[in-house]
């Protein structure tokens, strides 16, 4: 054994240095060294895609076919991956604990009936692997379970099982005796993965490796991950609601602009077909207060509620406070709202909220949230049956947004009679017995429509 060496590590991007320093170098971070003891039997191999030593060739001598793909029998997920899993492919799952990486994992290995499955947990034993299954859909035979940190180990069960598609729970628990640094240490999780991969592309067995991120990012791992996988899977969601969603961050394969949506029910994940029956419910009664925004997350459009509350303000400060859509935005909302449409919101508390707990970024929301901001001030309540989907400017404009066919025809599917949009936008196809089109370009407009 040669002698141990210390190094230290930056636990954000995996950068190596001699001696602490304060800020990485290479990727910015303050503070993320530690110190790690490496001893390495033999120098690490490079990360290898193709053969060794292989030489170049001419792009046009390749014979390539079409990419070999496995149906994992999860809708969801075989859109997310452009169609199914790639043979010899490393899929990372990451997402806080507790969100329902290992119930997706599981869920998945016991769907894929007929074939065979080899599921590793660093964490669960087999009894309570086997007492979670029971509670999942899917029956798969052929699924066999271990429980086993040790990646030597692990490939040696790999080769002898022979799997067609093998799971890895989690990558933070894994080891392998070349390397000192404890588990969850970044040149273990870097090393663990980087063999994984070496593996899943000699043999052309697609491996789905789960990976940890704590809220704080302060666990080693995804991040220097990243690099090496081929598609990364971001589970969110939030543990007080019951939806999760699923968002490719990269994707060798496939689009990364998907989205799948779950909800997590007491067996197991169930796929969200149709999206805005979760985050929509209709009232019997119109209230103040209420609009819905025909939003759109990646390629998906889906209907949402944005919700507000006016108030006069109690202290000299008016309070703004929103949930699920950026504050500063809403304050720039309101500030177009009382210097370009003429509304004295500075002395009104104003709070946002948009229903289902759901974070959403799209700007299309702005002219829903104005709505709802203008509806619950004058309260008066907005139609039930209208949508809105625009992008509000710094002069009080209404802007056009991205996919607005999409969006109205989600509003048409939906059975809504008005949607309400930039009139700058330019000829689109519209769908027939959609909902009728009201355009406006300037909040005044709007108000003139809705409100009088
Ligand atoms: P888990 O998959 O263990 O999370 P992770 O691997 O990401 O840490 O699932 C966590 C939560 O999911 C757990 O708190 C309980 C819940 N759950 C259900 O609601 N229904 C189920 O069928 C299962 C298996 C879990
Ligand atoms: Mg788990």
């Amino acid at each position: 054994m040669s002698k141990a060496k210390s190094v230290y590590v930056c636990r954000n991007c995996g950068a190596e240095s001699a001696k602490w320093i304060g800020r990485c170098p290479s990727c910015q971070e303050w503070n993320t060294y530690i110190e790690e003891v490496v001893t390495r039997a033999k120098p690490a191999d490079a990360l290898v895609a193709g053969k060794k030593g292989s030489s170049p060739v001419l792009i046009g001598d390749v014979e390539a076919g079409p990419e070999e793909r496995m149906v994992t029998g999860i809708g969801e997920l075989d859109r997310l991956l452009g169609g199914g899993i790639v043979k010899g492919s490393v899929v990372l799952l990451g997402g806080e604990p507790g969100i329902g990486k290992s119930t997706l994992a599981l869920q998945l290995a016991m769907k894929m009936e007929g074939r065979r499955v080899l599921y590793i947990s660093g964490e669960e034993s087999e009894q309570q692997i086997k007492m979670r299954a029971e509670r999942l859909p899917g029956n798969n035979t052929e699924c066999y379970i271990l429980s086993e940190t040790d990646l030597g180990n692990i490939l040696t069960h790999a080769a002898r099982v022979k799997p067609a598609i093998m799971v890895v729970d989690s990558v933070q628990t894994l080891t392998t005796g070349q390397l000192e640094s404890p588990a969850g240490s970044v040149s273990q999780v870097r090393e663990c993965s980087a063999m994984l991969l070496r593996y899943a592309k000699t043999t052309g067995i697609p491996v789905i490796l789960i990976g940890h991120i704590t809220k704080d990012g302060t666990l080693a791992g995804p991040k220097v991950l990243e690099h090496i996988v081929d598609v990364v899977l971001i589970f969110e969601g939030d543990s007080n609601y019951i939806y999760r969603l699923l968002r490719p961050s990269k994707n060798r394969f496939g689009s990364t602009s998907e989205l799948g949506i779950f909800e997590m029910m007491e067996s197991g994940l169930k796929e969200v077909a149709n999206p805005s029956e979760l985050f929509l419910n209709r009232h019997d009664e119109a209230l103040s207060g209420v609009a819905i925004a025909a939003t759109i997350d990646g390629v998906r459009p889906f209907m949402i509620e944005t919700q507000a509350l006016v108030s006069t303000a109690v202290y000299g400060t008016p309070q703004r406070s929103s949930t699920g859509f950026d504050v500063r935005r809403l304050n720039m909302l309101l500030a177009v709202l009382e210097k370009r449409a003429g509304f004295r919101l500075g002395t009104r508390d104003v709070f946002m909220n948009i229903a289902g707990g759901l974070r959403v970024t799209d700007p299309a929301i702005d002219l829903a949230v104005i709505t709802a901001v203008l509806s619950s001030n004058l309260d008066i309540a907005v139609p039930g049956e209208v949508c809105f989907a625009g992008e509000i400017g710094l002069s009080g404009e209404i802007r056009p947004v991205p996919r607005v066919e999409q969006r109205i025809r989600e509003a048409a599917r939906l059975g809504f009679e008005r949607i309400l949009i930039s009139k700058y936008h330019r000829k689109t196809v519209l769908p027939k017995n959609g909902p009728e089109i009201i355009t406006a370009g300037k909040i005044e407009t709007l108000v003139k429509h809705l409100f009088s």
